[in-house]
Formats: C-alpha cells, structure tokens, sequence
C-alpha cells in the first residue's frame, strides 16, 4: 500500500533534460494531476482518521462496506452480523467528530443493517431522512421466496437542526407539460414552480451496469448524480467534504465539479489510481459538463 498519492508530482521542467539521464533512470510517469483541494490518499480511514482537525469538515458522504462479502481486493467487507455492526459503530465514532456544527452525514447501507445503523446515530446525530435509492434493476427472474430487493438505504443525519442545506441547486426541473397544467393564477410566480420540485426521498437512478457509460473498475461504483446531490445540497461551496471509503471516487469527481474541497481514503491502490483519473479528467473537462466516463445517463424522475 502507498501513501504517497496526495504528494505533489513533478512537473515536466522539474525531470532531468532527457540527454542527462542514463537508461536506467528514465523519468517516472507522471500521474494525472488533480486540483488543490482534492485529496486521495491511499490509507487506512481508520488508523488515519487522527490527521483530521475535529469541527473542520461540512459534510462526511460514506458508502463504506456493506457486509455482504463483496471483493475490493481485501477482506473489509467479510465482517457480517455483530462483527459487521461493532466495525461499523467503530469507525463512525471516529469520524462524526470531524464535522462542524453546521456539518452533516450521509450513510449508505442496505436493509439487512440500516436499522441497527441508523438506532446507533440517533444517539450520536438528528435523522434528517432515510433516503431510498431505487437502482431500476430490471427484472430477470431470480429470487422466487421473498420479493426482489432494488434499493439501498441511504441515512441523512445532522450535526444539530441547524445544519447547513440548500434545496435550490438540487430541484428538478418540471417538464413543459406540468408547467403548464399548473399555470392557473393560482401558482403564478411561485418559486417552486420555476425553480423546479424537491427530489423527495426516493431516488430512483439507474444503477450503473457494466456498460454504463459512466462504469469505472469498481464492483459497487455509486452513480455521480446523486452524489452530486448530496454534495450540492449539503456542503457550501468552498466547504470541505470528507469520503472514508472513496471506492473509485465518486465523491471526489463530484467536489472536483463542484468546487469544493474533499478528502477521501482507499486501502486499494488501484481503486486510488482510477479516482485519480476521473478527477483529473473531471478537472479538464468544460465548466458544467460532466467527462465522458462520468456523464450520467440521465433517466426521467418519478414524481
Ligand atoms: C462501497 S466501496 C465505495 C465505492 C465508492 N462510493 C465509489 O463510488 O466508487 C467501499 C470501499 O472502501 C474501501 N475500504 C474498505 N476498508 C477501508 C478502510 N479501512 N479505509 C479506507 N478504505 C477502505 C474498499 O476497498 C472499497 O473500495
């Protein structure tokens, strides 16, 4: 495991000219360059969480292990049951301190642990939703005894009631249609009307299967729109986002995006070095235009 993936990298006018070198001290590739304010670090969340000041972060966006035995070339997510549950409390007391007291939290999980996860913040946060993220899998047979899960569980808690939250920048614009069935006098000017709605709490957004333009070498790369949301709607801009389990990135694609600043931590080295990518490339590409890997499919919102 490296640590090094947050370190400046040479630039081309800092390398040796060419004819200096001998063959076997031919120039490093250089790695793609991400912004100042974006940090990927190849770490451990939890044997490095001590480097975060406490109160300096706005919003804590996790998406960590589920429990479910999946493969991240390591064995974090091979805990289950109470063993799963005691990791999970674990690392959340190490990284609630880090909010502000504006600050907020988003939780990924699935329903075999929401509960028991979501009764453990209560006692730490505010519950502010339980946000339903509704992955459209088509249906294809499968289970036969009990009905097919399609969502995951997405737990959106606050430092206190005063937390920070701008709906603005995440309403969904209404189509031609509805606008128009609602033009009576009585909904004339009305902001929401033209702002466009609020999201509300189910999610429905194709998960991205493995020819998902937006698809990276990751088994459970979360879709950049609604990570973005959160980022959007819960972090200021300029505020600073922290991902204790960064995956490929998503997150940090997001901040990239969006200007704000992030740290992110990743045990693989190869899930570092794809986070990398994206974000440099996020960072390249035109103001508001999401790059090629990370444009989403937009998919029409259920009302
Ligand atoms: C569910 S995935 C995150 C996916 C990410 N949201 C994305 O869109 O790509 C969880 C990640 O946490 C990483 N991980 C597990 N334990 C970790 C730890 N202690 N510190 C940092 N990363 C860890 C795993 O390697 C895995 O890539």
């Amino acid at each position: 495991m490296r640590d090094e993936f947050d370190e400046p990298q040479p630039t081309a006018s800092e390398t040796a000219p060419a004819e200096e070198l001998l063959a076997s001290e031919a120039p490093a590739v250089l790695l793609p360059q991400v912004p100042a304010g974006i940090q990927l670090l190849n770490r451990d969340f939890l044997t490095d969480v001590a480097n975060i000041p406490d109160g300096s972060i706005d919003l804590i966006l996790c998406d960590p292990p589920y429990g479910l035995g999946k493969d991240y070339g390591n064995d974090s997510d091979m805990r289950s049951g109470d063993d799963f549950l005691a990791w999970t409390r674990g690392w959340l007391e190490l990284a609630i301190p880090k909010l502000k007291p504006s600050g907020s939290l988003y939780i990924f999980c699935t329903w075999q642990y929401a509960p028991e996860i979501f009764s453990f913040l209560k006692t730490k946060l505010v519950m502010i939703n339980e946000i339903i993220w509704d992955r459209r899998v088509p249906s294809m047979g499968g289970t036969t005894r009990r009905f097919t899960s399609v969502h995951d569980n997405i737990g959106f808690f606050a430092v206190s009631k005063d937390y920070y939250f701008d709906l603005d920048p995440v309403r969904i614009p209404y189509d031609a249609a509805t606008k128009k069935a609602r033009s009576r006098k009585l909904f004339e000017g009305s902001k929401w009307l033209e702002l466009g709605y609020n999201p509300k709490d189910v999610w429905s957004v194709s998960r991205l299967h493995r020819q998902h333009a937006e698809r990276v070498d990751h088994p459970t790369q979360k879709p950049l729109e609604i990570v973005e949301r959160m980022v959007l709607a819960s972090c200021p801009k300029g505020g600073r986002v922290l991902d204790p389990f960064m995956g490929s990135g998503t997150t940090a694609v997001a901040c990239a995006r969006q200007q704000r600043e992030f740290v992110g931590y990743e045990i693989n080295e190869s899930y570092c070095a794809i986070a990398r990518e994206r974000v440099s490339a996020a960072a390249a590409a035109p103001a508001g235009r999401a790059p090629v890997k990370a444009r989403a499919q937009r998919q029409p919102e259920v009302q």
